[in-house]
Formats: C-alpha cells, structure tokens, sequence
C-alpha cells in the first residue's frame, strides 16, 4: 500500500498562525509534531509494508523533504511536485500513474496533510476494512457522523450494507445550507473525512471515464517528468493544460463504483480556530490555552500565544491568537469568517 499524502493546499482558515506560505500542514497545532508530521506516521503504522508518496509544489518541497527524511528514509516513494495546483483530482491522478508504474493494483491510501486523527487504531480497523473492498475493485471513501450542518464537506448517502462497509447511493460535494440541513434531518448521511482508498489502475480507469481531458493531460505531464533525487517534476506546460477540479466532483459524484466505510476516530479537519478548541482537552475553565497565558475570569476561550504573554480578563467564548506581526481577537462563533480579515490584509498589500 501506498499512502499518498496531499499537501498542496494554502489554507487560510488558521489565519494569522497559517499563511499562504506555511500552511497548517507544517504546524504543530495539537501536539508537538506538525499535522504534515502526524499523518506520514499514521501511514506508516499501518502496517511495515506502507511507504509514503508525497505531493506537493515547488515552494514547500523542502519543507515536505525534511519530513519523509526524517521520519521515512527508507519507506519514501518520492516526492511528485505539481508546477501550478490543479486541485485534488489531477494530484492523484500523478500519484496513480507513479505507482502502477511499478503495481497497477497498488493501493493508493490517499491522505490529507492537515487533518487530525486521534484514535490510530481505529483508523487501522477501517483502512483493513477498506482494503478488502479496494482490492476488489471499489473506490473506498470513509465516513464521519455529522453533527451539524456544515457546508464545507462532501455528503455521503449510504446504501446497500455489505457488513463492515455500504454502497454509497450519492455524494454530494458541498451541498448548500439548506440541503445540509435536509440531509442532517433525514439522516443516513455521512460526511466525507476527505480519505480515500482505492487502486491505482481502477482510479485511472474511472478519470478517464469521468474526465478525459484531466487523464489526458495528466498522461501527457508524467510521461515528460524528470528525476531529480527525491522530487519527481512532471511536464509543466502539459500540467497546465490540465482542467482544475477535486476528486470528490471530478469523480466521487459521478462514479457508481464508490462504498464507504464509517469511521469513528476522532476525526477532525480542523477547519477553524473554533474547530481546534472542539477537538483538545479543556481546562476547569472550559479553555484552551497554548504559549504563554494568563487568564481571570475567562471561559469558553482558544488562546494561543506564539511568543508575547497573553493576559486575558472577563472573556467568554473568545479566540485569542499571538503571532509576530498579528493579533487575532474574535468571538468564538465568528471564526468562519476570518477569511474576510484576510482578504482586508491582502487588499492593504
Ligand atoms: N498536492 C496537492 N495539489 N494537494 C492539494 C491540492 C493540489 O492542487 N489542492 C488541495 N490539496 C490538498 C490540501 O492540502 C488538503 O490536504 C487536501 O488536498 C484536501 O483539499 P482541501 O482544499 O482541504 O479540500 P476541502 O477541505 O475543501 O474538501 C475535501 O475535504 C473535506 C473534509 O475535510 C473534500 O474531500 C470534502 O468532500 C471533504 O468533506
Ligand atoms: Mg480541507
């Protein structure tokens, strides 16, 4: 099995911690570790078979680099960096021509760099669990209960049980309002954690029935790849002829060959500030607090210091971030909407 780590993506939503150029992928938001770090190590527990094949661009390859090297010398499978982001789909798509390379029935694992998984084990009983579906043939997708509304995830209608996994009758990739309230209150819906499983030769089989011209232009890029010691740089202009979209519209919403798998691990992908307070523990005060905090009279609070001491006085449901060269101060139900402080930011140059 391969675990295809995605790093591609330039999240925002942990503004002012997270930027453009450092991700939340490469910081250490719940432990010591950074997310990117955590997640190679849970490919790798899986069982001593796994190696790690690493996506990402030109800008973060060293950073991604350091990583494998220092936790995978020996169970690297490379580095494949995209010339421009065309999205989930096209990514994949390069790590499945790498490995039926070698296995066309290879497993590929494919794994988000920058989301958080607290029980390991029971993300091991599902992967098995998927994997026997996988090699039949399926593309595996592994569902979370939801407990809200949340527009920013892919639904997922289970259908006919074959005991440990079900047929999923529709995926719906970020439904509307009022369609994600629809789904919550007639249940038998799952939210997609955004893993999947499948094999290579059956994940190109189904590109290309769903989007020729991203297989084609996929083909046309890795055919014109050159080596250089990990990284492998795949023909710029053929890459960019390729059409932009995600794995979940490009072919989970349309393949009639897709199970899910349903997994509760802990599963988070942390979305926001709010999110991070949700998923770690809380003091007598209901906060969470990290760096250097002070607190009267405060509750319900995320406080994060990256360096100055943060004294904090009389707050409820508050998030409180410290950095260098920005303070975050935002009620806690808000944090959605930090995106529109970093548009203000970007407009000031
Ligand atoms: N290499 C590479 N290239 N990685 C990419 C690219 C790309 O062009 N675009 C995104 N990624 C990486 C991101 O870094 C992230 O780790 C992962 O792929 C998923 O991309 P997101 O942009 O975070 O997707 P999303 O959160 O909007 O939606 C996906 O995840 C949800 C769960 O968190 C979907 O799969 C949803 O259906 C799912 O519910
Ligand atoms: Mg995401």
């Amino acid at each position: 099995m391969l675990a295809v780590i995605l790093s591609g993506g330039s999240g925002t939503r942990l503004w002012p911690l997270s930027r453009e150029a450092f991700p939340k992928q490469f910081l250490p938001v719940v432990s010591d570790d950074s997310l990117l770090a955590e997640t190679i190590d849970r490919g790798l527990q899986l069982d001593e078979q796994v190696r790690v094949l690493a996506i990402t661009n030109e800008e973060h390859r060293f950073v991604v680099a350091a990583h494998l090297q220092a936790q995978a010398p020996e169970r690297t499978a490379g580095i494949i960096l995209e010339p421009v982001g065309r999205n989930t789909a096209p990514a994949i798509a390069l790590a499945a021509l790498a490995a039926a390379e070698e296995n066309p029935e290879e497993l590929l694992l494919v794994m988000p760099s920058d989301h958080v998984l607290k029980n390991n084990d029971a993300f091991r009983q599902a992967t098995a669990e998927g994997s026997k579906a996988a090699r039949a043939g399926k593309l595996v997708t592994f569902g979370i209960i939801p407990d809200a509304p949340h527009t920013g995830y892919g639904y997922i209608k289970s259908g006919e049980s074959h005991g440990t996994y079900q047929d999923v009758a529709a995926f719906v990739e970020k439904p509307d309002q009022a369609t994600a309230e629809r789904y919550l209150s007639e249940g038998g819906y799952l939210w997609n954690s955004g893993m999947f499983l499948f094999r290579a030769d059956r994940y190109i089989e189904e590109l290309e029935r769903q989007q020729p011209a991203m297989m084609a232009a996929c083909r046309e890029a890795w055919s014109q790849r050159k080596a250089d010691m990990d990284f492998t740089r795949v023909g710029a202009d053929a890459f960019k002829q390729c059409p932009d979209d995600s794995i979940d519209y490009a072919v989970m919403e349309k393949t009639r060959d897709a199970v899910v798998v349903p997994l509760d691990a802990g599963w988070s992908d942390v979305g926001s500030w709010s999110a991070l307070w949700d998923i770690q523990p809380h003091d007598e005060n209901d906060n969470v607090c990290r760096g250097d905090v002070i607190t009267e009279d405060v509750s319900g609070s995320y406080i994060h210091s990256e360096g100055r001491l943060i004294a904090a006085l009389g707050l409820t449901d508050h998030v409180i971030v410290e950095t260098d060269d920005v303070v975050l101060v935002a009620d806690r139900s808000r944090v959605q909407d930090v995106k529109k402080l970093v548009s203000q930011v970007k407009a000031q140059g």
